[in-house]
């Protein structure tokens, strides 16, 4: 199918007003409902504009064409008749008539085109093309004086929330179109391994219980045809018409689980691909363990290979593909050992020959073939391997939403062009993320502008396994595909917005706060994926993290709930899948690890209030069940199953076979602690007094009392000390300091075991403080049948004062930290500046140069464009910067300019040692550099200048 058009106009509907939901978001709308006469009408007074096709015309298009007939009866209760038309002779005396066709294929859209001279140039010849227009007389035997509107668009595609809105899905069809079309390929995830929560799902809802004879895959043409609840009218509305999908089959093999798949995906107009690991549309290994002979090696076995091959050519000639070529070792990983470059050459060679031979062409340049570069293929690649100009490359990111490497300038303008393969989700080291929603829009948009910039555009291959979790995601990915030019970096919460106020019909304030919750729901996600959570990711002891972490959740929660709670019944459940439960489920997850470090600290502190962080956690971990329960329950059990896959407690990269609770403990509640019946723990250190601790000081036992210190810019402007039961015997103490300008609030309390803290904070009266100045600060207890205790605590305060007019970041405990947006100067070079991404990273926002496509540039260091930072030091120190990820150099006043290649080269399609491990890049989401400069006390700026 070269270019096919929808051929119809703008629809106007007498009686109906809707309000103005943005159904294709950032689209236009084609159509709208209004009472008035001037336009093109599909129904008015009763009556629909009959649909007109012609025989000639593709199945897909066809089949389309029946769904649009039937919007239309579902909006306007009128259906319009739907006829296939030989030639203009048959239009009897209709006067408004919408034709539907495909250019080139269909007679009667070519006739209308010779008759009246449409320029139709912007889709000629064009793949995914299409356009509306109004045409006068388009065709001999129209005798009426009305004018004949020939009406064009393209108005096909599904979208919306189904079935729970079908209606509203219908109006969408008409009012908002090409949501969910793009360019872009995507994956089809069908493996056990891959997408079991997926696999599960399509299990119950279309097979009884056993899967297809040979592969044992759920997906079958049950799930294929269902409507609306099925499978692939989910697949449809991810995808859309005149979209790809590619399949991926570990477990299951699109060409073999059912024989009705392939035609049926080419009849709703969707391109099928393999997987980068899959050539010539057969699965591997499943279809090559059942039929294949010989180990899947071609340097050994070719001929059985080859043939293997030849059954997938066969199999998928009738129907439009994007053929993959090139091979992968089995499972895949790579190719094993000695087969190298040379013998992958003849495999591309063999397989282009064997296309050419069974798809009987001429030109082998006709068929769509593309390379993936996935892993060790772009090692391949960087060696010297070159697959034949037409084929499309596919770059890849590193699984873990960062592309390796775009096309430079020179491998720009090859004819097969450039696309992208990229994660959402990912089964791999260092570890999976396939659970729930972890990557941020403001990201991908990153990653996928500069393939814009950089024209690899041609196919794009989202890897989404489990689909459910990552919709919203996904539609961002099509959408941004489909148009790039309506997003930038400035209008990504809009995207969202839009989104919120289609599928959950709220006020653009709440839209607009759904976007924030998505952003942070994404973004904490994004910091660590949830699978890479534990006891300690989040510091227990310093900045307050993780009660900040926690805290962040808690009014995210709130937030969520309060829309939940404001939505009619009917909208509820889209909205507890799409936002409600990936919010209560992170923030779940979240507080049950942080629960946990909280137990495991308290109890080796001796403090009897970890039990009670022991009941939490065993709590929060019935609680994760509990709403894994209310998602699969929710529509009488209709995405059952989705959110199956396991999240707590990694073992190793692979997910765990069950979910497993993190490990806690217990202090013994019915004896006291060696020391005594009170303990003291201090902010910043996770040792605990009286008594021993190997936190305590360097030896771990016989320590002076605990110093404290703080400064006018601590961030939370005090300090605290808890007070807590070293065992069953109550208490109660008394905080005292000999300096008046040390507050304690409060200065008493009473311990027992059933109110076993008491968090005690400490400020300083600055005005009363100059310098450095010390105060002894004293908890003493009564305990009951014993004999008081106390510990004496130093108390440090360090006025520390910044020269007046200085404006920019302070030292504070110890640190300058600087969001890299709030810079004090910005010096653009060539058009080049550096710009905020808003949205993007662990915090704010990053900063990246500008315009897109200028990073083609270079730049010695020191002369590129450079954003500078004002700060103010009060200790001589080595200041360690924390950049974003690009070639760096960093400045500190006029001293010596240091540059950092921080990402080290590596071996030709390997990662960087430092990229990997459960303490690498990608499980921590960001790139550290360390530079040290040596700078005295004092103002000073530091000046940051992109290099290459
Ligand atoms: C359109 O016109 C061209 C030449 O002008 C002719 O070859 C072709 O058959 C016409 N097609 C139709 C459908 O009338
Ligand atoms: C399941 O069983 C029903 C009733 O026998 C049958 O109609 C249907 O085709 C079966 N579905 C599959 C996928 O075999
Ligand atoms: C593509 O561009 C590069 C450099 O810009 C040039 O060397 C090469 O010959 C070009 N290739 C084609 C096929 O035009
Ligand atoms: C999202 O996070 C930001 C930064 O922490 C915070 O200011 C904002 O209130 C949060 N939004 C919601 C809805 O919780
Ligand atoms: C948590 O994970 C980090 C990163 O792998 C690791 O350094 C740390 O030891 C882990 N903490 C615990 C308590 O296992």
């Amino acid at each position: 199918m070269a270019s096919w058009s929808f051929w119809f106009d703008l629809v106007v509907l007498s009686s109906l007003i809707i309000a103005d939901r943005v159904c294709a978001i950032g689209q236009s709308n084609c159509v709208a409902f209004k009472s008035s006469s001037a336009t093109f009408s599909v129904v008015s007074n009763g009556k629909a504009a009959p649909v007109f096709l012609s025989a000639d015309e593709w199945p897909g298009v066809q089949r389309a064409a029946v769904d649009f007939a039937s919007d239309i009866q579902q909006v306007t209760g009128i259906t319009p008749a739907l006829l296939n038309v030989s030639s203009s002779s048959s239009f009897g005396s209709s006067s408004n008539v919408i034709i539907v066709g495909t250019l080139g294929k269909s007679s009667l859209i070519d006739e209308v085109v010779n008759r009246t001279g449409l320029d139709v140039s912007s889709i000629q010849g064009q793949w995914e093309a299409f356009m509306a227009k109004e045409v006068a007389n388009p065709l001999p035997g129209v005798q009426s004086a009305t004018i004949w509107r020939l009406p064009v668009v393209l108005c096909e595609l599904q979208v919306g929330r189904c079935p729970d809105y079908e209606t509203f899905r219908t109006l969408c069809n008409l009012v908002g179109m090409f949501a969910w079309v793009t360019h872009s390929t995507i994956s089809r995830h069908l493996s056990q391994r891959r997408a079991a929560a997926l696999q599960n799902w399509a299990m119950e809802k279309f097979t009884n219980g056993t899967g297809a004879a040979l592969t044992g895959s759920p997906f079958n043409h049950f799930s294929t045809r269902k409507c609306l609840n099925s499978y692939f009218e989910l697949r449809r509305i991810t995808y859309g018409q005149r979209n790809g999908a590619v399949a991926f089959s570990q477990r299951s093999a699109f060409g073999i689980d059912d024989s009705q798949d392939q035609p049926l995906a080419d009849w709703w107009g969707i391109v099928m691909g393999t997987s980068h690991e899959e050539p010539i549309m057969r699965s591997t290994p499943v279809e090559w363990d059942l039929f294949g002979s010989g180990p899947w090696d071609y340097g050994v076995n070719a001929q059985n290979i080859y043939n293997f091959w030849v059954e997938g050519a066969n199999r998928s000639k009738t129907f439009e593909n994007i053929y993959t070529i090139g091979m992968r070792g089995a499972g895949d990983l790579p190719l094993s050992e000695g087969q190298d470059i040379q013998l992958l050459e003849q495999i591309v060679s063999d397989q282009r020959q064997l296309l050419t031979d069974v798809l009987n062409v001429s030109d082998i340049t006709t068929v769509r073939q593309m390379w993936t570069l996935y892993e060790e293929v772009l090692g391949f690649y960087e060696d010297g391997m070159r697959v034949p100009d037409d084929v499309i490359l596919v770059w890849a990111d590193d699984t873990w939403g960062n592309i390796r490497r775009y096309p430079l300038v020179s491998e720009r303008n090859r004819t097969g062009g450039s696309g992208i393969y990229y994660h959402l989700d990912l089964v791999g080291p260092p570890r999976d993320y396939k659970w729930i929603t972890s990557s941020q829009i403001s990201k991908t948009y990153e990653q996928m502008s500069a393939a814009v910039a950089r024209n690899a555009s041609r196919v794009w291959v989202l890897n989404v396994g489990d689909l459910k979790p990552y919709e919203l995601h996904t539609e961002f990915f099509i959408t941004y595909g489909w148009d790039a030019s309506l997003w930038n970096r400035n209008n990504l919460d809009t995207f969202v917005s839009s989104w919120a106020q289609r599928e959950f019909d709220i006020s653009i304030q709440d839209a607009t706060e759904v976007a924030d919750i998505i952003a942070n729901v994404t973004r904490w996600n994004a910091r660590r994926k949830p699978e890479l959570l534990n006891s300690t990711t989040y510091s227990l002891t310093n900045y307050r993290e993780a009660e900040n972490v926690l805290a962040g959740w808690e009014s995210l929660s709130n937030a969520s709930t309060r829309i939940y709670n404001s939505l009619s019944s009917s909208m509820q459940p889209a909205f507890f899948q799409l936002v409600q439960h990936p919010v209560q489920a992170s923030y779940t997850l979240a507080n049950m690890w942080i629960s946990a470090g909280i137990n495991n600290l308290r109890a080796s502190q001796a403090r009897l209030s970890a039990n009670n962080y022991a009941t939490q956690v065993e709590d929060l971990f019935l609680q994760d069940y509990d709403l894994e329960v209310d998602y699969h329950t929710l529509l009488n059990g209709k995405w059952d199953h989705m959110m199956d896959q396991t999240h707590v407690m990694y073992y190793y990269w692979q997910q765990p076979m069950a979910n497993t609770m993190p490990f806690i403990t217990m202090v013994q509640p019915k004896k006291q602690a060696l020391p005594g019946a009170m303990r003291i723990a201090i902010e910043g250190s996770a040792g605990a007094w009286p008594g021993d601790n190997m936190y305590d000081c360097e030896q771990g036992y016989s320590c002076p009392n605990p110093s404290v210190s703080i400064d006018p810019f601590v961030p939370a402007g005090n300090r605290f000390f808890d007070v807590g039961a070293g065992g069953p015997t109550p208490f109660t103490f008394t905080a005292t300091s000999n300096a008046s300008w040390l507050k304690l609030s409060p200065a008493k309390g009473s311990i027992s075991p059933s109110s076993p803290e008491q968090r005690v904070f400490a400020s300083v009266d600055w005005s009363q403080v100059t310098g450095v100045e010390s105060a002894i600060l004293t908890f003493a207890a009564n305990v009951q049948d014993q004999p008081p205790m106390s510990q004496v605590i130093n108390f440090v305060a360090n006025h520390t004062v910044v020269p007046s007019g200085f404006k920019g970041f302070v030292e504070g405990d110890g640190t300058v930290s600087i969001e890299a947006a709030h810079a004090a100067r910005n010096t653009s070079v060539d058009g080049l500046t550096w710009v905020e991404l808003p949205g993007i990273g662990r915090t704010l926002s990053g900063i990246t140069p500008w315009p897109r496509g200028g990073d083609d540039r270079n730049f010695t260091a020191g002369t590129g464009p450079s954003i500078e930072y004002d700060f103010y030091i009060f200790n001589t120190q080595n200041q360690t910067g924390n950049i974003p990820p690009l070639a760096i150099a960093m400045q500190i006043d006029s001293g010596a300019l240091q540059t950092n290649y921080f990402i080290p080269p590596a071996i030709p399609g390997e990662y960087p040692p430092e990229w990997s491990g459960n303490d690498g890049w990608v499980a921590n989401s960001i790139v550290t550099v360390p530079m040290d400069f040596d700078v005295p006390p004092g103002a000073h700026v530091l000046k940051v200048n992109g290099s290459h």
